[in-house]
């Protein structure tokens, strides 16, 4: 049976994927870059300046190293701004009752975040007590969606990937998961993530009930 679980964060505990977006909005507008909730879609789960580069390469700008790290720094701190008026209540619905759920049921619990603000965002949110294991872009050499960041959560966590389950909002969290060897839940909509094993379309539906029909 799976006897561990490991969530990304962005997008899946908390709603700071909308967060990210918006910074990266206001960046590409202040360039005059096309950028919209569609081309969002591929920034999820990969890193701070390969979500640049994505955006540089859509608009054909071309820029060099200096000022590609100074956009990444403005879009960073936007960042951080918007994540100050974290709290609790931010939560999305039916993560702690979930991750209440898991633990009881004596499931190790670890996170893989792609995120260098993931210890301060899970901070705010004060569950930083649930996780066994806080895996984020610091502690790992390769991004989303190579497999790494889960290999290492799930190896910090003791738990061979065939009995880990990932939880993912990003296209390229899933892939990871799945390259991981590990059963995928897909939170989100089926057009990003028809590669998750269970899909739901929002966190209320995450149970253990609902979960041990799927796995
Ligand atoms: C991921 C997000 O969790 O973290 C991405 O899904 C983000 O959108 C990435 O780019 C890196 O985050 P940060 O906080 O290090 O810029
Ligand atoms: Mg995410």
């Amino acid at each position: 049976g799976k006897k561990a679980i490991i969530f990304d964060l962005d997008g899946v505990i908390t709603d700071t994927a909308e967060y990210h977006y918006l910074a990266w909005k206001q960046l590409a507008d202040d360039l005059g870059l096309p950028f919209d909730r569609n081309s969002n879609e591929r920034l999820k789960g990969i890193s701070r300046m390969e979500s640049l580069e994505l955006i540089l390469e859509a608009g054909n700008k071309e820029l060099g190293h200096d000022e590609k790290e100074r956009l990444a720094h403005k879009k960073n701190e936007h960042y951080k701004e918007l994540i100050q008026q974290i709290t609790p209540d931010d939560l999305l619905p039916g993560i702690v009752s979930f991750l209440t759920e898991l633990s009881e049921a004596g499931f190790k619990i670890g996170m893989a975040s792609a995120s260098k603000n993931a210890q301060e965002v899970v901070r705010r949110l004060e569950v930083t007590s649930f996780f066994h294991v806080i895996v984020d872009a610091a502690s790992v050499k390769k991004g989303k969606p190579d497999p790494e960041i889960f290999l290492t959560a799930a190896q910090l966590l003791e738990v061979e990937p065939n009995a880990c389950i990932g939880v993912e909002d990003a296209q390229a969290g899933v892939q990871a998961i799945k390259s991981a060897n590990m059963f995928a839940i897909g939170v989100g909509e089926a057009r990003h993530l028809s590669e998750a094993d269970w899909l739901v379309t929002s966190t209320e539906e995450l149970s253990l009930k609902a979960l041990s029909e799927h796995i």
